[in-house]
């Protein structure tokens, strides 16, 4: 049925007059896919792509039809042979258990929306995201007001990769849950919108208060997060071995960096825009003050030249044209000063917000932003930050100077 097996099957001349009553089997999940549907048999975890012919008859297969007539039917469609071709392909379809005899498909229990939904979860959970995909996709199908399962099926079309499926999906989701701050930026990358000069505050605060509580268990076991280590090596090879530092954390988080960074501080100070994760930072007691509170505004707002050293581990992912963060940063360090990031890497040109609705920034957007607030770059490095859906995210490690007057 698929296309690798397009050749027809052996035959008999007898089932060309077959007037068997088929049925699509109502236990397979269905999704488009680009030439056809794509089948998820929940039974035997297998997943099915189907060529265009194939789809066609598992699409008129959503009711009754006499295997004879419906060979004959789409196969003078198909062109010379096209009934022979077609019947090959109903019996592979029969043999593969897509399509069954009509009264045992009415006599079958149909898998619901929700179980379906469930499975993807489980699929999901699993690492087999695209059969997830098809079996979220046919559950909401379904079950079109319900927000979640709108939500569900925009996550995995992101992951599978496809664009317009997840934006379709997060419209329908955002319809019905309006105000979701972390949707509406998503929204922006996905419709190919005029991002925002940072990740709004209210989508911060919406997304780390719910990840805060598993944010340390996520990103450090499940996903490898090595931002912090990396950072701080770039850091002190070029601090050498220079101690009782004060030092500023931009973005702290739940303080994953501190255990890196206390060694040279004097002072170790750590901002974030979220409570719930500034809260997990003060219990590990590694800081001198934590403070709720948004950077740009903060720095601003700091005395002049008041650090030796300012840190913003996968932080700066939230902001577009760096200089927003380094201009002011630049203004609270010292003559001498290092100010340490990680972003992620965008190998064109510039910075983009990216699907995932963070940005990625290029080597050259960081010279020029260090060159218009005059720090020098005493390191840009590529690492791998942490990984994403099983692929790596590589970053950029960046290091750089104020200068003395
Ligand atoms: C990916 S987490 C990184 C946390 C920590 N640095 C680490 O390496 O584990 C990004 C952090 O930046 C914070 N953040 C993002 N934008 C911010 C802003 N404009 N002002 C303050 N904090 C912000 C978030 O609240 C979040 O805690």
């Amino acid at each position: 049925l698929a296309e690798r097996d397009g050749a027809a099957a052996p035959f008999f001349f007898s089932e060309m007059n077959d007037s068997t009553t088929i049925r699509r089997n109502p236990n397979m999940a269905l999704a488009p896919g680009e030439d056809g549907y794509l089948v998820y048999d929940i039974k035997a975890q297998k997943l099915h792509r189907l060529n265009a012919t194939a789809s066609l008859i598992v699409e008129l297969c959503g009711q009754d039809r006499r295997k004879d007539q419906l060979a004959a039917d789409v196969g003078s469609l198909v062109g010379t042979d096209g009934a022979m071709a077609c019947l090959s392909w109903l019996n592979r379809g029969l043999k593969e258990g897509i399509l069954i005899d009509a009264a045992e498909a009415r006599a079958r229990t149909p898998t619901s929306a929700l179980e379906f939904a469930s499975f993807a979860q489980t699929l999901r959970e699993e690492g087999y995201v695209l059969g997830a995909f098809v079996c979220q996709y046919h559950a909401t199908l379904q079950l079109p007001s319900e927000a979640d399962e709108w939500y569900a099926l925009g996550e995995l079309a992101h992951i599978v990769g496809r664009r317009e499926d997840a934006r379709h999906a997060y419209e329908q989701y955002i319809s019905l849950e309006p105000g979701d701050a972390e949707i509406e930026q998503i929204l922006i990358a996905l419709r190919d919108g005029t991002p925002p000069s940072r990740a709004p505050d209210r989508c911060i605060q919406q997304l780390y208060a719910r990840f805060s509580e598993f944010y340390e268990e996520n990103m450090c076991r499940d996903l490898g997060y090595q931002a912090p280590q990396v950072l701080s090596a770039a850091l002190n090879s070029e601090l050498r071995c220079k101690k009782n530092l004060e030092m500023l954390e931009l973005g702290c988080g739940t303080g994953l960096a501190a255990m890196h960074l206390r060694p040279a501080a004097g002072t170790l100070t750590g901002i974030d825009l979220s409570p719930e994760m500034i809260a997990h930072a003060q219990k590990k007691g590694l800081y001198d003050a934590l403070e709720v509170a948004e950077i740009t505004l903060w720095l601003e707002k700091a005395e002049p030249s008041g650090f030796d050293v300012i840190v913003a581990c996968d932080t700066l992912i939230y902001f577009g044209d760096l200089s927003q963060v380094l201009l002011p940063a630049a203004r609270v360090l010292r003559e001498h000063g290092m100010i340490g990031f990680t972003v992620e890497r965008d190998i064109s040109r510039g910075f983009h917000l990216t699907d995932s609705g963070r940005y990625s920034h290029s080597s050259d957007h960081i010279r020029d932003a260090a060159l218009t607030t005059g720090l020098v770059v005493k390191n840009i490095s590529s690492a791998i930050l942490r990984y994403e859906y099983g692929e790596e995210v590589v970053g950029l490690v960046v290091v750089l100077q104020k200068p003395a007057k």
